[in-house]
């Protein structure tokens, strides 16, 4: 086992608690609120309603920044910014799925700063000090509402940066299944890839203590068993909720145990694709996904074959990622570029990207000649 050190102080709130524990939760922290959210969805299914009803009641004084995109931008970072520091406000709250709260948790530490947010995304600066954030959490996912890391693209430098740091925590997350009713099944479908896809990247990460693999396969094995499930019955609430808590516990730390970290080069070769084609993060990782595992099938095959073992039935490599495969496949999401329209020229487009970015894992590194192996088998 390698060494590791653990830490998470996020407070969760799973159900349907948020009217009574919201008011007491952000008035610790004070009464002047920077409320984030997205484009619409909050608003058309009431959950800003709901909300507001809860912030005025109480009497907080509330600051809107609304509009961020999914795969959010930094530019929308920056004027939140300007916004809250304008208002001078003592807490962040996001409203929304991974790209609001990745978005807030960056803003936070610009409303303690005059720090151009970018600067923490690429690394060059590192932040002292965040303004609080609690967060309620709508789409099932990424785990940001229980980790500390924020992923922001930049189209000016071209890039889709993750920045992880122990104030991007947020204080207190809200998981209220309800607010998942709504999600449309391919944002739903994107989201199990996601959670599904993160389990993976630990487990292919450094270090392999065999009761971590078992939790990963855990929350594997159950997203697989209530996926089906939850896409033919969108409004069912324990599906909902089942799925939810797969999500949070797919990234909230515990499948890095006793291991360096994750493997996160598959998530790499998501990004470049949501930043150049606006991909929704969960279907560039079932594009990625078996490209990588087919690249790495020599080099990997005892940590593939054990997959296949606890999933499929199987410790044949190649019927592990077929099946794999097939699984993404069977809840909708794109396996191939071709399926979102990238084909030709654009192929590559994407491996001069690849090589620009230095596209590659923390524990399997990506050569140049591996870019180009990858996206022929993603075409
Ligand atoms: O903008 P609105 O109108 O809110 O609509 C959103 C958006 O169009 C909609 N939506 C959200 N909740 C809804 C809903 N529609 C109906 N009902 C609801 N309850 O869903 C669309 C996608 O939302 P988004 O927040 O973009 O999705 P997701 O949660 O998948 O977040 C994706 C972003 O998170 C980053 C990704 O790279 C991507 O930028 N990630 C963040 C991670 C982290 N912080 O740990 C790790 C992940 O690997 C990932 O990289
Ligand atoms: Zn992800």
């Amino acid at each position: 086992m390698v060494n590791f050190t653990v830490y998470n102080p996020v407070r969760l709130v799973f159900g349907n608690q948020i009217k009574d524990e919201l008011g007491p939760c952000l008035k610790k922290f004070g009464m002047n609120i920077l409320l984030i959210y997205g484009k619409g969805s909050v608003k058309k299914y009431g959950y800003y309603n709901q909300i507001m009803n809860v912030l005025t009641s109480g009497g907080f004084k509330v600051s809107e920044f609304s509009g961020i995109k999914p795969n959010p931008v930094i530019d929308d970072v920056r004027a939140a910014v300007k916004l809250g520091k304008e208002k001078k406000v003592d807490v962040v709250l996001a409203l929304g799925g991974g790209s609001v709260i990745d978005s807030a948790k960056i803003i936070s530490l610009g409303l303690q700063t005059e720090i151009d947010p970018w600067e923490f995304m690429t690394w060059r600066a590192h932040p002292e000090k965040a303004t609080p954030l609690v967060t309620i959490l709508t789409l099932a996912a990424t785990g940001s509402e229980m980790n500390a890391a924020a992923v922001i693209q930049n189209h000016e430098t071209g890039e889709k940066l993750g920045f992880v740091n122990e104030l991007l925590f947020p204080k207190t997350s809200f998981l209220n299944p309800e607010f998942t009713l709504s999600v449309p099944k391919n944002y739903t479908a994107f989201g199990i890839v996601d959670l599904i896809a993160h389990s993976l990247e630990s487990y292919f990460g450094e270090g392999e203590p065999s009761i971590t693999d078992s939790f990963t396969f855990s929350i594997i094995k159950d997203a697989m068993r209530w996926a089906p499930k939850l896409l033919n019955n969108l409004d069912n609430l324990e599906y909902r909720a089942n799925i939810m808590l797969d999500a949070t516990l797919a990234l909230n730390g515990i499948t890095s145990y006793g291991k360096k970290g994750g493997d996160w080069g598959v998530h790499a070769m998501g990004h470049e694709l949501s930043l150049m084609f606006d991909t929704p993060h969960g279907a560039s990782l079932s594009i990625a996904y078996p490209a990588w595992l087919k690249l790495h099938k020599k080099t990997c095959s005892d940590r593939i074959s054990k997959l296949g073992d606890a999933l499929f039935d199987t410790s044949d490599v190649d019927e592990t990622i077929e099946k794999l495969t097939a699984f993404f496949a069977s809840v909708g999401s794109p396996v191939k570029l071709s399926e979102i329209n990238v084909n030709g020229e654009q192929l590559s487009e994407i491996v001069a990207q690849y090589h620009r970015n230095k596209v590659s894992g923390m524990h399997h590194k990506l050569s140049k000649h591996d870019h180009q192996t990858l996206v022929t088998l993603m075409s």
